[in-house]
């Protein structure tokens, strides 16, 4: 369904501009093949002026070769009473194997943004298993949670949503997330200068983008669709175009040397600029307050709890990660 959406988007040339051709290859599941070839027909039948091969196979290490981009969106959603190990386990193994075949025949500089879920789990995974590949170019994608909350604090004030910036989504695509209101801007000001009833912030806020996704799940019977091919589009463009003067973007990367204290060797929805070219980085100098660090902790040992799950798929480099599966793989 996500793809559906993306497929269209790419080839219209949202992301890349309209001087520069597109070839699309699509990685199908078992039982895919039929969606897919019908999703191509009409890829064809729409004479995107930019597109210039699509193809479909079920082999990664064919449909990655010489990849500029991978977006990996596929993976199974956790079903009532799955424990996490369990669809950390099942998801995992896709993006351990996405990861060797990118690491085997993508291009030396792919960017890779991991969608399917926990996709910041995940993309570890997926880095993990690509030695060969900068860690620095996979990512999270935490850019609908960015979108989703510069909506409700718009909705709030008042405003259109374009009066939003400096929206940073901190720690892990999941119900701990950290929605900063504190560093967020609207109109120029800082959100709390505008929108002053801070339970608001601290609760509806936070809670609303936090949960949004499983509301939508509830409303919807599945996941959201349109709203993550959007985010997806959002995000390439991100790393494809200068950052506007001042502004920031969110994006889950590998917590390599970050000045926030978060714990290495995960990865974590952060603040990023690009110039542009591809390559981003971390902004260096956003202060949290109590309030924010406790939560942003609190993503950060999910993540820790999350990665000791799958310690089993991230051992390709050496890094072996203590105690292995516990209790806490159960939530
Ligand atoms: C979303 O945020 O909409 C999805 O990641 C939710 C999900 O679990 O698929």
């Amino acid at each position: 369904m996500i793809s559906n959406h993306l497929l269209f988007k790419l080839a219209s040339g949202e992301v890349f501009g309209q001087d520069q051709p597109i070839a699309l290859k699509l990685l199908r599941s078992e039982s895919s093949v039929q969606a897919l070839e019908g999703v191509v027909m009409e890829l064809q039948d729409s004479l995107y002026p930019l597109l210039r091969e699509v193809s479909i196979g079920i082999d990664p290490y064919v449909i990655f070769e010489d990849a500029d981009w991978a977006l990996l969106i596929g993976a199974k959603p956790r079903g009532p009473g799955m424990e996490r190990a369990a669809i950390l386990d099942i998801n995992g193994q896709i993006f351990a194997e996405q990861g060797k075949a990118l690491n085997a025949v993508a291009s030396r500089n792919v960017e890779v943004i991991v969608v399917g879920n926990r996709c910041n789990t995940n993309a570890l995974i997926c880095l993990k298993n690509a030695p060969d590949l900068p860690a620095k170019n996979f990512h999270a994608l935490t850019r609908l949670d960015e979108n989703r909350a510069r909506f409700q604090l718009a909705l709030q004030a008042g405003v259109f949503y374009d009066k939003v910036a400096n929206m940073t989504i901190w720690g892990n695509h999941s119900t701990t997330q950290v929605p900063d209101f504190l560093n967020a801007k609207i109109s120029g000001r800082p959100v709390k200068e505008v929108i002053k009833d801070t339970k608001w912030l601290e609760e509806d806020f936070t809670i609303t983008v936090q949960k949004r996704g499983g509301v939508l799940i509830e409303k919807w019977g599945r996941s959201s669709a349109a709203s993550t091919a959007v985010s997806i589009v959002d995000a390439m463009r991100s790393l494809v175009t200068p950052s506007p003067e001042g502004d920031w973007f969110s994006t889950g990367v590998y917590t390599t040397g970050n000045p926030y204290g978060i714990a290495e060797d995960l990865v974590f929805s952060m603040p990023c600029r690009s110039n542009g070219d591809g390559d981003y980085e971390l902004v260096q100098d956003v202060a949290t307050d109590d309030f924010l660090g406790d939560r942003i902790k609190k993503s950060e040992a999910e993540l820790i709890a999350e990665k000791r799950c799958v310690a089993h798929l991230t051992e390709e480099k050496g890094h072996k990660v203590p105690n292995g599966k516990n209790d806490s793989c159960k939530k």
